[in-house]
């Protein structure tokens, strides 16, 4: 992993909800922290000892470079990560790496509709500071199964451009992508974050409602349940370009991980195909793209994730 570990301090730490823990980091020299743009996410060091990376999207305003803030959700399936956060207490050391972005605010678009579901709130929060700095045309539709169950609803139900719709109110409040989504406009980009089942939900009835691919933005942080989409399919042989080393994935494994045994300098960061950290250009060969995170035309244009694609050619020949 090419990380450049940054130490930081839990200045404040607030229970937003029963499950969602919402932290502040400080840097302990007191100087201001790297610079990030809305949308980015920090991977986390959440146990040094363990090794356990997590990543988790900035969610304060951009433009303060004070302190970084987080909210992570207790997962019920935690592996750790989330429930190690959760027992961070103020004054306790964190390491981070630099925020990284695969998830800007676009600058071609006119008007700005962020969906969040859930704990999906936290970039698109960073987003809605933002696009409020710079005057922009938005609107953030944040949807949660109650009030209780929601973070930051006293930074943001009196902000006129947000709409709160909770699967316990009343039927005029639910989210619609009819309404709240509407027609087709190709000066407005759709930017979705949540659950992956409310991310497919959304993003299919505005493909249906004839919103284009290249309009609607989306972050997953869940990687697909079962691990074995990522390695299950027959063996192929990956090339490397640069060093000309060639080796076998079998089924079973993955690129990464072979490349990695073999002494290969290969990026990555989550290992679950959703921070598009591992990315190369596959020069031969036709990939078996089964990553949550390139976009159709990142995909045409040759980009490959090493962590959890495959090959359905019997050579894949990359620039590495
Ligand atoms: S390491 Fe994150 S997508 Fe591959």
């Amino acid at each position: 992993m090419s990380n450049e570990w940054l130490e930081t301090i839990v200045v404040t730490r607030r229970d937003a909800t029963a499950r969602i823990v919402v932290l502040e980091l400080v840097s302990p020299d007191d100087v201001e922290l790297p610079e990030f743009a809305a949308g980015a996410h920090v991977d986390v060091l959440v146990d040094g000892a363990a090794g356990l990376v997590r990543q988790y999207s900035l969610c304060g305003p951009p433009h303060d470079r004070a302190r970084y803030r987080l909210a992570v959700l207790a997962e019920t399936a935690s592996r750790g990560g989330s429930l190690g956060m959760h027992r961070l207490r103020e004054g306790d050391r964190l390491r981070i790496s630099l925020p990284r972005n695969r998830f800007s605010v676009s600058d071609e678009a006119r008007r700005h509709l962020l969906v969040a579901g859930g704990i999906g709130v936290t970039p698109l929060l960073a987003m809605a500071h933002a696009l409020e700095a710079r005057g922009a045309e938005y609107e953030l539709h944040y949807c949660a199964r109650s009030r209780t169950d929601s973070a930051f609803i006293d930074e943001l139900e009196h902000n006129p451009h947000v709409r709160l719709h909770f699967d316990d109110g009343p039927d005029d409040q639910r989210f619609s992508v009819a309404t709240d989504i509407g027609r087709p406009d190709p000066e407005t980009a759709i930017y979705v974050c949540g659950p992956g089942g409310f991310m497919d939900f959304v993003i299919s009835c505005a493909r249906q409602a004839g919103w284009t691919a290249e309009t609607i933005h989306m972050e997953r942080f869940a990687p697909v349940e079962d691990a074995a989409a990522h390695t299950a399919g027959g063996a192929f042989t990956v090339r490397l370009a640069k060093s000309g080393g060639e080796y076998e994935i079998k089924e079973g494994e993955n690129v990464l991980d072979v490349l990695l045994a073999g002494g290969v300098d290969a990026p990555y960061s989550c290992q679950q195909g959703i921070c598009g950290e591992c990315t190369v250009r596959v020069l031969a060969g036709e990939p078996d793209h089964r990553d949550d995170v390139l976009t159709d035309h990142e995909r045409a244009d040759g980009m490959f994730t090493t962590c959890s694609s495959r090959a359905h050619s019997p050579i894949l020949e990359l620039d590495l």
